[in-house]
């Protein structure tokens, strides 16, 4: 079969177009990385053209001989389909979990500079989720930018106020929303702050840049992404309506939400506030 006419090569590119027609992918901002199953890599196989192995720059020796379609760096989502070969590839990881090789694809380009948090957070996904996760999205969506300006950068706050935009979010992510502060991106360091939220959370937001989400497909993955990113624009335009709520969701609220999806809310996103005011400090949490 021919390498563009696989059915999950399909599912990645329009995954990424999509974040393209969302607006989270200025210029060559964001990037998108799919473990590949190995049925899927045995019907695209003969086009292969394996590249010399590279240092991927950290470790992940969980996933040694794993298979990933990944964009590249500098790369435009917009591109996905017209500059298909020089935009994405597929790369294999080598027998350690050390380097990875180009094996179709990336034509003149290397994967993402952000590839080590891309396989750390795979890694640990694969490990808490029995090998279901093998979607990890990053973009730049605006107002959950936004808000990373304004909100107090915790875990707690992000989440509960992510929560009482929208009625579904405690359904869509139950277990909350990690954050990491500001922190040079492109490297281990931030790589490994990313995967520890991951063990955790499906979604990380990086302070001042954007946010990663990590799923079972494309569809839910960036369902997850959309649905956050949606919930952040709404809080935008309540706090530049004004700083205080008139009303809103309770705790009491979503236990009995929890009660009737059948999800589980953890009591640390749901403690009592002090004011009504939005941007609260994180002192008045009780
Ligand atoms: P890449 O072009 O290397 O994927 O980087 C884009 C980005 O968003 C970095 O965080
Ligand atoms: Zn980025």
């Amino acid at each position: 079969m021919k390498f563009l006419d696989a059915e999950f090569v399909k599912g990645f590119q329009r995954m990424a177009f999509d974040g393209w027609e969302q607006g989270w992918h200025e210029r060559n901002g964001g990037n998108l990385t799919y473990r590949v199953k190995p049925e899927e890599v045995e019907e695209v196989k003969e086009n292969f053209e394996p590249r010399e192995w590279a240092p991927i720059g950290t470790s992940v020796p969980k996933l040694a001989g794993e298979y990933f379609l990944t964009t590249g760096s500098g790369k435009y989502m917009r591109n996905i389909y017209i500059k298909a070969e020089e935009t994405f590839g597929m790369i294999e990881v080598d027998d350690k979990g050390e380097n990875y090789r180009t094996v179709w694809g990336l034509k003149g380009a290397r994967p993402t500079s952000e590839l080590p948090s891309h396989l750390m957070n795979h890694e640990v996904k694969k490990e808490v989720t029995n090998g279901r996760y093998r979607v990890i999205y990053h973009c730049h969506p605006t107002n959950t930018i936004a808000l990373t300006f304004v909100l107090p950068l915790s875990d707690e706050v992000f989440t509960r106020e992510l929560w009482e935009m929208a009625t579904e979010c405690p359904v869509v992510f139950p277990d909350g929303i990690g954050v990491v502060p500001w922190m040079v991106p492109g490297g281990r360091d931030i790589a490994v702050a990313t995967s520890k939220l991951m063990r955790k959370y499906d979604v990380a937001i990086w302070a001042h840049h954007g946010m990663f989400a990590a799923g079972e497909d494309f569809d839910l993955t960036f369902g997850l992404m959309h649905t956050v990113e949606k919930s952040a624009e709404i809080l935008v335009k309540v706090l530049s309506m004004s700083d205080h709520k008139a009303q809103t969701i309770t705790p009491d609220d979503f236990r009995h939400l929890a009660k009737d999806f059948h999800v589980t809310l953890p009591e640390r996103f749901l403690y009592e506030k002090k004011s009504s005011k939005i941007v609260y400090d994180p002192s008045e949490i009780q």
